[in-house]
């Protein structure tokens, strides 16, 4: 790999960028981007590695989850405490029913540049090129607002550090303590999951007292008092990723600065296209976005070009199929991954394959999708005995109405309420925690399953 150089994928094809007309002020851009340190350590991506390589085997399990496009707007402390505490939330769920450690992974401090269906967008007939982005253009709905500015670039470089900053924070600081478990609580969860999640809170501060009171607890303070927390986002706008990205001194390894974990979208995963040629040369985990049209072909070809040496936790597949289309896809995706004998996590992103319109004009995911598609990712990897290794969400801790159902059952006519999205629809923090039940119960069924095996 000591060939590559991180503008290799300048010579290759490209999708879903954007054309800046003004080059002079995209150099200027990219020139200071890359003099500005970067926002995550190499160390750190290969700890993140290892802890996706353990998801691999069923050792660990990732939770990837935030915004679909991070926005300018409603940057806010609050907004990441909410979604970071709503995270915390589900974690706990999640390892309290699956026993083993959860890889937390936000679509934080980066995700900012969005894949468009179509290349522009008609409004009352008038047409304009569409939105990508908040670090490429405007969602506001004029000729003005939809032109590329580069200078973007330097606005969300800056919210991400700062956003990082606040979760490095967070995490360390206290606010994380699993002492603190009751405390995480969102007001508004209280009619819904508060119950269930108080249950299993009480359950866990009785544990903690009891080692505590045993002296166990002290050796493993650090561990209980802070978290883990990584950031990642589409790899989507490689000017950015470019200019963030560095070498790293102790391993002579290209770093991608932007992010811990980055992935291809899978509107931008061409074996030969642009997005594979950057990622396959940066030593950070990488997704791959699989939606129903990857080929078998495909995925052999980017399994070798994106992890060549099949490192452990290098590659997670996270399939996008839709709910009712896990079961045509999954198990074909499944055998090419055997046949290569490759290392990879599966992980299930249960929002893309279910983005509908709704009669009210919205865009929306019915919840109830959202918890089929988990339950056939569950049940093929079951019947095919590999291992459903993390889920990933569009999400927010703020108490929006964007996508229908939940306990608190969202309806059509309700979406226009708090519908905040400058993208697709989230689930809010009441969906999320009930989501987060449902996986943790798959969880400890599969871990059941693998203890009356073992014990037979
Ligand atoms: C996304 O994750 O926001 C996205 C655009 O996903 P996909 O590439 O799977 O469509
Ligand atoms: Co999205």
């Amino acid at each position: 790999m000591t060939d590559w150089q991180k503008s290799d994928w300048r010579a290759k094809p490209r999708v879903q960028m954007p054309e800046y007309l003004d080059g002079a002020a995209l150099n200027r851009v990219e020139s200071k981007l890359s003099q500005y340190p970067p926002l995550v350590f190499a160390g750190e991506a290969r700890t993140l590695k290892a802890q996706l390589g353990a998801a691999s085997r069923g050792e660990a399990f990732l939770l990837q989850g935030g915004d679909c496009a991070e926005s300018f707007e409603q940057f806010s402390a609050d907004a990441i405490r909410d979604t970071f505490k709503v995270m915390l939330q589900m974690a706990m769920v999640l390892t309290y029913g699956a026993k083993v450690p959860v890889v937390k992974v936000g679509r934080m401090a980066g995700q900012f540049a969005k894949p468009r269906s179509a290349p522009t967008e008609v409004v009352n007939g008038v047409e304009l090129p569409s939105y990508r982005g908040d670090i490429i253009n405007e969602l506001a709905f004029t000729e003005a607002a939809r032109i590329p500015d580069p200078e973007k670039m330097l606005q969300a470089y800056t919210q991400a550090a700062a956003t990082l900053n606040l979760i490095r924070a967070f995490s360390t600081g206290g606010y994380a303590d699993v002492h603190q478990v009751h405390s995480w609580t969102l007001g508004f969860t209280e009619r819904d999951n508060a119950a269930r999640y108080r249950d299993m809170a009480n359950h866990i501060s009785d544990a903690l007292d009891f080692m505590s009171a045993a002296g166990v607890d002290s050796d493993h303070a650090h561990t209980l008092q802070t978290v883990d927390f990584y950031t990642s986002h589409e790899s989507l706008l490689l000017e950015y990723e470019e200019a963030l990205t560095r070498l790293d001194s102790t391993s002579g390894k290209w770093l991608a600065g932007s992010g811990h974990m980055i992935w291809i979208g899978d509107r931008t995963r061409q074996p030969d296209g642009a997005h594979v040629e950057f990622c396959k040369g940066v030593l950070n985990p990488i997704g791959l976005k699989c939606g129903p049209t990857m080929t078998s072909d495909d995925l052999k070809s980017l399994m070798g070009t994106l992890n060549p040496k099949n490192e452990p936790g290098r590659l997670t597949l996270i399939n996008r199929f839709g709910a009712g289309n896990v079961g045509e896809h999954l198990p074909r995706l499944i055998k090419t991954v055997r046949d290569e004998g490759a290392n990879v996590v599966w992980v299930c992103d249960a929002m893309h394959g279910n983005t509908i319109k709704s009669a009210s004009g919205y865009k929306t995911r019915p919840f109830e999708s959202v918890l089929r598609e988990v339950r056939e990712f569950f049940a093929v990897h079951k019947s095919e005995g590999t291992i459903p290794g993390g889920v990933h969400f569009e999400m927010t801790g703020q108490d929006v109405t964007e996508c229908t159902g939940g306990v608190r059952a969202v309806s059509d006519e309700d979406l226009s309420d708090r519908y905040h999205t400058a993208c697709d629809p989230r689930l809010n923090a009441s969906q999320s925690l009930e989501l987060a039940f449902l996986v943790a119960e798959e969880l400890s069924a599969l871990r059941n399953d693998r203890q009356a095996e073992r014990a037979g």
